[in-house]
């Protein structure tokens, strides 16, 4: 995978079942997915199953974004928590995210049934437990939980983990997967019911009676429909990206513990962890552990999968060697709920973005949400994703995530923490001052130098250097740029960064 640096525990697919196909020179296409993640691959079998013809469009390789980086916790006890999304969707609003994520896991669960292997469903529960000891929040959790229809008590602390944790929150019907092994299955679906898969990158998508698609090599191809299923919109819409904010998550996987039963947890710190356990085909035990968020480009720390590793042998001691780290993007949006719909500045075109650290369950039932709008169904789900909705109960934190961006921008006045290229380690990078200019600067192992402007393309903020990918992630709405090349790992740029020449 050579979206980043690290690597997933997750087998790799990249090239989808019968190989990648040309687009046709001239015909518009039906249904245009760009993206071959979760959302991308569930939409195109979704409207195949409806009898539409469709064309997936990818730069990369199946799951090769943010899917294939994921720890796959499929849950509908949601990260946000049902007393805040009842404040800010109201009671009903709380009941349609918990039913429709719901829907996400037995759809899954129907395609996995399907498979030769299973890709590794399995329905367990999931604990939420206090960081601190304090269950004042796991109560008032569970009434919120089973208000919104989901089955949720508290259980005493030793009773069915490590006594370590304490009381716990436990939900039913929570499940996990191989996500790796679900996305080759479901790349197969798609190809059987008739898809094809184009390899290229797409700079814009323009809406219309009938949509046109921009390619990295200035051409284009016309479709009827377009979803957008890029994680974040890569086109010119300001329907979302300032309504959701960019934050990295870190994992790292090692030998499970001997006293962790098959379930998920995840705490109440901010930013919190989450643990599950993961066979793989050689029928090793894994323990999964994430957490250590920040927003994307601020605050990088490349002790984060330390502090992981620290923080799991303090609950398990038994846990480790770890072997595997990882780090991926979450889109939070910033009342909890994705924006999944019609994209309001372009006919014909479809989003689904806001993942969260639910992303999988999102992607799914955003699927299965924009092939009833394609197909011109009405959908229970449509108002509360609508990607046009204004979060106005979540003023404070839309108000807060946006000052946050602008701040970023203070960049430009202030000097560089390295003054030479001389001082660039290699395999390591640095933004450095020319003038009225930044110039985004890695060494790479053989010592050459590559330079590129370090004002993202997006809206113009200046890139940040990150260790542990190895990329140029962007502090304001988390744009990311590979260390060696600048070309684009995540939106929302469509443009990678400029070279430049750089004189020693
Ligand atoms: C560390 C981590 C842990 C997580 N844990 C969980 C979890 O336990 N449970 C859960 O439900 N969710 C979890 N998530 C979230 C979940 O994994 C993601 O939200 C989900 O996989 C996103 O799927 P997607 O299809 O929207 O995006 P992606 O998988 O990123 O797919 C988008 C695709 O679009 C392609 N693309 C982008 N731009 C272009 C372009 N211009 N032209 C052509 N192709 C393009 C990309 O290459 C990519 O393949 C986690 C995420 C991370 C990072
Ligand atoms: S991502 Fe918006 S300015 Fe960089």
């Amino acid at each position: 995978m050579s979206t980043a640096r690290t690597i997933p525990v997750w087998m790799s697919i990249n090239t989808p079942p019968g190989g990648w196909s040309d687009l046709p020179s001239a015909k518009a296409l039906d249904v245009a997915v760009v993206g071959a993640g979760i959302a991308g691959l569930t939409t195109a079998l979704a409207l195949l199953r409806e009898g539409r013809q469709v064309t997936v469009i990818e730069r990369e390789g199946v799951g090769a974004g943010e899917t294939l980086r994921t720890s796959a916790h499929l849950s509908n006890a949601l990260d946000d928590r049902y007393y805040t999304l009842a404040r800010q969707h109201g009671e009903d609003g709380a009941k349609l995210a918990a039913a429709s994520h719901a829907a996400a896991i037995d759809f899954i669960e129907s395609l996995c049934r399907d498979s030769v292997d299973g890709c590794g469903f399995q329905r367990i529960p999931g604990y939420l437990f206090g960081h601190d000891g304090d269950v004042s929040q796991l109560e008032k959790e569970a009434e919120a939980a089973n208000a919104a229809g989901v089955r949720a008590r508290l259980i005493g602390a030793g009773d069915e983990a490590p006594a370590v944790l304490g009381p716990l929150l436990r939900f039913e019907q929570q499940a996990r997967i191989d996500i790796g092994a679900y996305m080759r299955h479901l790349a197969q679906e798609v190809r059987d019911a008739g898809g094809r898969f184009v390899r290229a990158e797409v700079t814009n998508i323009e809406g219309g009676s009938t949509c046109r698609i921009v390619f990295r090599d200035g051409s284009t191809i016309s479709a009827q429909t377009v979803v957008a299923a890029t994680n974040v919109p890569i086109h010119e819409t300001n329907a979302t990206y300032m309504k959701q904010a960019p934050y990295r998550s870190y994992v790292v996987a090692g030998e499970a513990p001997s006293n962790l039963a098959d379930a998920l947890y995840w705490d109440t710190a901010d930013a919190y962890h989450y643990v599950r356990l993961f066979r793989d085909g050689d029928g090793k035990d894994w323990i999964i552990v994430g957490g250590e968020d920040h927003k994307t480009g601020q605050d990088d720390d490349p002790t984060a999968y330390v502090r992981l590793q620290e923080w799991t042998r303090e609950r398990f001691p038994d846990a480790g060697p770890f072997t595997h780290a990882w780090s991926g993007q979450i889109i939070e949006p910033v009342d909890g709920m994705a924006f999944i719909g019609a994209d309001p500045d372009n006919d014909n075109v479809f989003l689904i973005t806001g993942d969260s650290g639910n992303g999988l369950t999102h992607g799914t039932l955003g699927a299965l949400l924009v092939c009833d709008l394609v197909q011109g169904r009405d959908n229970p789900w449509t108002q509360l994703y609508d990607p046009a909705r204004k979060p106005v109960r979540a003023a404070g934190e839309w108000i807060r995530e946006n000052a946050n961006a602008a701040f970023q921008f203070r960049d430009w006045l202030k000097p560089s923490a390295i003054g030479d290229a001389d001082d660039i380690p290699l395999g390591g990078g640095a933004v450095l001052r020319r003038g009225v200019h930044r110039v985004a600067v890695y060494r790479s192992g053989d010592g050459e130098l590559h330079a590129f402007n370090a004002r993202c393309p997006h809206m113009g903020c200046v890139v940040r250097w990150s260790g542990e990918e190895k990329s140029w992630d962007c502090p304001c709405h988390g744009s990311r740029f590979e260390g060696a090349t600048g070309a684009i790992l995540n939106g929302p740029t469509s443009e990678p960064l400029a070279p430049m020449e750089w004189k020693e």
